[in-house]
């Protein structure tokens, strides 16, 4: 494969991933600095989402993947965790305007169980309206967590075996992939965390076998185009070696 300088103008890029992972990171510390409450930053990190979501298929990704809201986020102050599903709920009533015009398709990640019904349905009308685009899949990735998708697909898996549809000598990397919400997707290439933290948390842990990462101190409510074309240069500079030589 060959390599390519960091210094390259994005426009010269020619090694894109295929697969990107974007951890919104950074919205609270991006409010606070401003004195506003943590709620501001998700607000302004909505927008810059829709932005980055346009700017991935523009650059030819095959899969975005964002993390929106993860299985430990429960954990956080009832009123921020209300702030962002109300978020969700406006940015799907949006989107389902907005995204019509984009070749984009919408496909969420995670446990929905738990979400209150007039999402999920939300949710199920975005999916339905851009199943048929065939541009960029936009995978968003709410009460998602990398060890309650594998324990759900591990499950998935027992059951099959437990009624006689899989014999367990047939459980290989193929058929657990083929559990996962990510199945028939390409594995992760490229994971990008802005916001100065230098941690995947719980994010698509079996797709990231061998991904590259780009960390990035901007706040992600700050983040632009440019900063995502820079990662992108930078992740075409890498060399991947799989385990070869
Ligand atoms: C990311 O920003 C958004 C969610 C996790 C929902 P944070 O809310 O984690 O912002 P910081 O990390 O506290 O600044
Ligand atoms: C990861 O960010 C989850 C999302 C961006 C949705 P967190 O802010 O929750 O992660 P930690 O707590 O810093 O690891
Ligand atoms: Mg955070």
């Amino acid at each position: 494969m060959a390599l390519f300088s960091s210094k390259q103008k994005p426009s010269e890029v020619s090694v894109v991933p295929e697969h990107i992972g974007i951890i919104m990171d950074g919205n609270g510390r991006w409010a606070k600095k401003r004195g506003l409450p943590r709620q501001a930053g998700h607000v302004t990190g909505a927008k810059v989402f829709r932005t980055i979501a346009k700017h991935c298929e523009k650059r030819g990704i095959k899969v975005a993947t964002f993390y929106t809201f993860s299985t430990e986020n429960w954990k956080r102050p009832q009123e921020e965790i209300n702030a962002i599903m109300n978020l969700l709920r406006e940015y799907l009533k949006e989107s389902l305007a907005d995204f019509k015009k984009e070749n984009i398709r919408t496909r969420f990640i995670g446990d929905r169980s738990m979400l209150a019904p007039d999402i999920q349905e939300l949710m199920h009308e975005a999916e339905e309206a851009t199943a048929n685009k065939t541009g960029m899949i936009l995978n968003i990735a709410i009460n998602y967590g990398g060890r309650a998708e594998l324990a759900t697909a591990i499950r998935a898996i027992a059951a099959k075996v437990k009624d006689g549809t899989l014999d367990p000598e047939a459980i290989d990397e193929a058929c657990i992939e083929k559990h996962l919400y990510t199945a028939d997707q390409p594995e992760v290439d490229l994971i990008l965390r802005p916001s100065g933290e230098y941690r995947l948390s719980n994010f698509l842990i079996w797709q990231c076998a061998y991904a590259e990462y780009v960390f990035d101190e901007i706040l992600w409510p700050e983040f632009t185009t440019k900063d995502l074309d820079n990662a992108l240069a930078v992740y075409a500079g890498r060399h991947r070696r799989f385990g070869g030589v």
